[in-house]
């Protein structure tokens, strides 16, 4: 909640000076309390991101309420989910009981009013600024005021978002990793409005994952991707110009830095369209050429070849 502090008198020698007050957010106890007792949480999207969010969330206790724009991707959504907990039973990672319990935790939905509940809302649409800010007008209205407001965006600037909310203070960014229940980063986004309470919420969400966080400014790409952005472009480039064929790039990045996976592997798990999209958001922001896009990206994507999504990228995929 946004107050003021009380004026303050200094002395300089006999002369009192006071200090005029200055806005700023100074949170009660109770209203820190409120904003951490997290218990239902809702995710906008149930892709491929939105539905790993769902699926961690509940794995973890939390009761979840996951939307889609329409029945059926909604359906394509929860089996998704329902298929990576399977892959956990047989790995005998979980039991049976325990993924049933998690399904019986998740309710998808194609109402944001059924948000209304939530004290935690993750949106992971589809990157487009324009319908995010809709999203989170949405949400400002049929959430209650503690409700915390999240979004997964890898490159989109969370202050528009905000911006579009009556609850800036309650917005902050929450960045999970590809794939969700694999990857232990969660980048902590604060734009200048985020209150200290919402981000100490969000660590304690995050940690309550088994997560771990990071905290940066809202900027472009945050950390990570303003750094692997440049990386994967680069070795695109290098395909292009023939220095060396996709997979002795990924060989040479894998076993000579102890990487996962190579850029271009990396490039095709996120989906060559999302890179092109991160690369050009960067850029718009920046103008710096290390996130040009080659043009052998962009032509890959014309032609529907966005990696794994898809089946052909820099490799394929049966
Ligand atoms: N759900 C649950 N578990 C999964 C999973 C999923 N979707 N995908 C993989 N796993 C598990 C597997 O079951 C396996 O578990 P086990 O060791 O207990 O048997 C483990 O992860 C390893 O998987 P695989 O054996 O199938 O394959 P790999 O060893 O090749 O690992 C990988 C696959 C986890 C994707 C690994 O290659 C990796 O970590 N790659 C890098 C991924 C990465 O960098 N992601 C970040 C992308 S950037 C991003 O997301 C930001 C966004 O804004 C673009």
């Amino acid at each position: 909640m946004t107050r003021f502090k009380p004026c303050v008198t200094i002395y300089i020698g006999i002369l009192p000076v006071k200090i005029y007050p200055r806005k700023c957010n100074i949170l009660l106890n109770e209203e820190v309390a409120t904003l951490m007792k997290i218990i239902k949480v809702g995710v906008v999207g149930c892709g491929q991101m939105g539905g790993g969010i769902a699926q961690v969330c509940a794995q973890s206790g939390y009761t979840v309420v996951v939307s889609e724009i329409n029945d059926e991707l909604l359906k394509k959504g929860l089996a998704a989910i329902e298929s990576s907990l399977n892959r956990s039973v047989q790995k005998e990672r979980i039991t049976r009981q325990d993924r049933d319990a998690v399904l019986a935790r998740i309710r998808g939905t194609t109402d944001t009013r059924d948000f209304g509940e939530c004290d935690l809302v993750i949106e992971a649409a589809v990157e487009n600024l324009d319908l995010k800010k809709k999203i989170f007008g949405e949400l400002d209205k049929v959430c209650p005021e503690h409700t915390i407001l999240a979004t997964n965006t890898s490159c989109l600037p969370i202050t528009d978002m905000a911006a579009a909310t009556g609850r800036p203070d309650r917005v902050l960014g929450m960045h999970f990793f590809n794939p969700v229940p694999v990857m232990k980063l969660l980048e902590i986004i604060r734009t200048t409005a985020t209150s200290e309470a919402t981000i100490e919420a969000g660590k304690s969400f995050g940690q309550s994952l088994d997560k771990t966080f990071v905290i940066v400014q809202d900027s472009p790409g945050f950390i990570v991707n303003r750094l692997v952005t440049p990386q994967i472009l680069n070795a695109i480039r290098m395909v292009e110009s023939g220095i060396a064929t996709a997979k002795d790039i990924d060989t040479a990045m894998s076993l000579g830095l102890n990487y996962p996976m190579g850029p271009l592997a990396l490039a095709d798990l996120i989906g060559l369209d999302t890179v092109l999209f991160i690369a050009n958001g960067i850029y718009d922001k920046l103008r710096d050429e290390q996130y040009a896009t080659p043009a052998l990206l962009k032509d890959m994507v014309a032609a529907g070849q966005l990696g794994r999504k898809t089946g052909k990228g820099f490799y394929e995929y049966t």
